[in-house]
This record gives C-alpha cells, structure tokens and sequence, in this order.
C-alpha cells in the first residue's frame, strides 16, 4: 500500500533520512524504533509530505506522490496526527471532531445536495464525532474549547481527529507520549481496534517495547536515518545490529556489552514535553 523508495533528507551536510526504502502493506502494523534523534519523526514528516525530500519517492498504492504536497497527500490517504496548532483551538473540541468528520465526508463526494440532506449528514458527522470523543473518554470535554485542555486531553484529541479522517495509512508518532497511565490504554485499545479492520497500514513510532512486542507484525530499526533493521518483532530484536546500533546511541561508556533493548523504552526527548524538532 504505501511504499518509500530511497526516502532521504539532508539538513545542510546531515542526513536526517537516508535512503529508506519500505514497502508498509494493508493490515498491518509495522513499529518504527530507534535511538533518539534516529529520523523517525523525520521519516514520518518526508511520507506525510511536512518535509520536502532530498532525493527519493513516497508512493501510495502504486501511485507516484512525490510531487504532492502535505494536504494534497493527506487527500489521497496519507494520515499524520494534528499538532494543535493544526485544529481550531478555539472551537469546542466536538466541533473539531466534526470538521474532521465532514472533510473526510466530502472528500469522499458524499456530501449532501439539498439544504435537507446536508441537515441529516450534518446529525450524522456530530454523532460519529460524539462516539470518537466518547472512544478516546473526552465525551465529557466535548464543549470544552481545543486550546484549554490539559496535554493528555490534547494527544486524545490528536488521535480522535486521526481516527474521523480514517486515511489508508496511520502514522501514529508516540501516540501516548506525555499521557497519564490511565490515559495510555484508551488510545493502544484504539490501535488495536484499528488493526482488526485488516484494510488500513499503521506505522506506529513507539519508544515502550512492551507496546511495540504487543502490537507490531514487524520492526523497522532507524539508526543515524539509515534502516538498519527491518523484519519480525522476535528476529528484529534478536539481531546483533539492532543491540550494536542501540549501544552506539547509548554511547561507548555503554562498554561492550549491548544495552537489552528494552532500553529504548526510555523516555525521548518528546516525551518529557514534546519534541523541540516540532
Ligand atoms: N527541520 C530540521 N532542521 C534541521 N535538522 C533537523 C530538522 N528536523 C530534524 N532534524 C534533525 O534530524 C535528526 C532526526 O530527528 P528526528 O526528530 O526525526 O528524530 P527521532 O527519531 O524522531 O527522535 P526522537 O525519538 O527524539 O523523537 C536529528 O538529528 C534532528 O536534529
Ligand atoms: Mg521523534
């Protein structure tokens, strides 16, 4: 479904992304793990169009969109979290939902033609938007405006919109980064619920192991932006170049046993309070 051909990003001499070719199939979830500052957030922001690339090519069933930009993408299928700079923070929270809702309605040509029409989709995109706040537990905020509310509640609502524009292709970037415990199994048990359907991609970012081990079919290991790994979570996380390129990012007075990678689970710079490349 969607495929990355040589993907890469150069920041002046640095290459954040360097030519990472991934093919990503539909039904499955493939988690994208490396060492802090590895180019994940870079990849997603290269595939969703954020970023322009370098060199290589984003494709999305078969389909060349190199060439197009972040909306335009985003139209086609390609889904990336909001930042809530991207939402109407001062709107209520249930009518970002619903904005969200009815975009991906129209998208879809099915957006009513008669003042009646528009009226009953209308009841229909709030009370989808009702049950997707009610599915992350922000039911209870959803007059609250955007803006106000606390950082978990925000992350909830990132992947409420996420989930109303339903794309082909989930990218999901530490989804529960900065949530309270009881925050964090709302929105895995929405992950999960999405990976029944069997008809959608996830990438999933994740620095929790236990997380990735639960829920990935596959591992791909980003190091220096290169992929250094790529295959079944069991085998990824057995191989030597995975604990090689963990214990680099760890750093040499690591000494020469490798670090157990369950060491990536160590909170990201994003994590103690989102990431200052965003
Ligand atoms: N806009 C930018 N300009 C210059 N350098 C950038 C930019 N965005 C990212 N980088 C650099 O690219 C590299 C990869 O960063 P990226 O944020 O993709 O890492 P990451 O794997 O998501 O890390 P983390 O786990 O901390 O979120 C870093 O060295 C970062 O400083
Ligand atoms: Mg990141």
């Amino acid at each position: 479904m969607l495929e990355t051909r040589d993907l890469t990003i150069r920041f002046g001499g640095h290459v954040a992304v360097d030519h990472v070719s991934c093919r990503f199939e539909a039904g499955t979830l493939t988690a994208i793990v490396g060492p802090n500052g590895a180019g994940k957030t870079t990849y997603f922001n290269l595939v969703s169009g954020q970023l322009p690339a370098s060199e290589g090519q984003v494709l999305l069933d078969g389909e060349d969109l190199s060439a197009l930009s972040a909306p335009r993408r985003a139209w086609r299928g390609l889904g990336r979290a909001f930042q809530l700079t991207q939402l109407f923070p001062n709107l209520a929270v249930l009518e970002n939902v619903r904005l969200a809702v009815q975009a991906r309605e129209q998208g879809r040509g099915r957006a009513g033609l008669s003042l009646f029409s528009v009226w009953l989709d209308r009841r229909d995109w709030i009370a989808e938007a009702q049950a997707l706040l009610a599915a992350v537990r922000l039911a209870d905020k959803a007059e609250a405006h955007a803006a106000s509310l606390p950082h978990g509640d925000q992350r909830k609502l990132e992947v409420a919109l996420l989930m109303a524009l339903d794309p082909k292709v989930y990218l999901f970037d530490e989804p529960t980064a900065g949530m309270s415990v009881d925050e964090v199994p709302v929105v895995l048990d929405l992950i999960r619920e999405l990976k029944k359907r069997r008809d959608r991609c996830i990438l999933l970012v994740e620095h929790k192991m236990d997380v990735v081990r639960e829920l990935a079919d596959r591992i791909v290991v980003l190091h220096n932006g290169a992929k250094v790994a790529d295959g079944a979570p069991e085998v990824v996380i057995a191989m030597p170049v995975v604990q090689q390129a963990y214990l680099g990012a760890v750093g040499a007075e690591a000494g020469p046993q490798a670090e157990p990678l369950d060491s990536l689970s160590r909170p990201s710079p994003s994590e103690r309070g989102r990431s200052q490349h965003e």
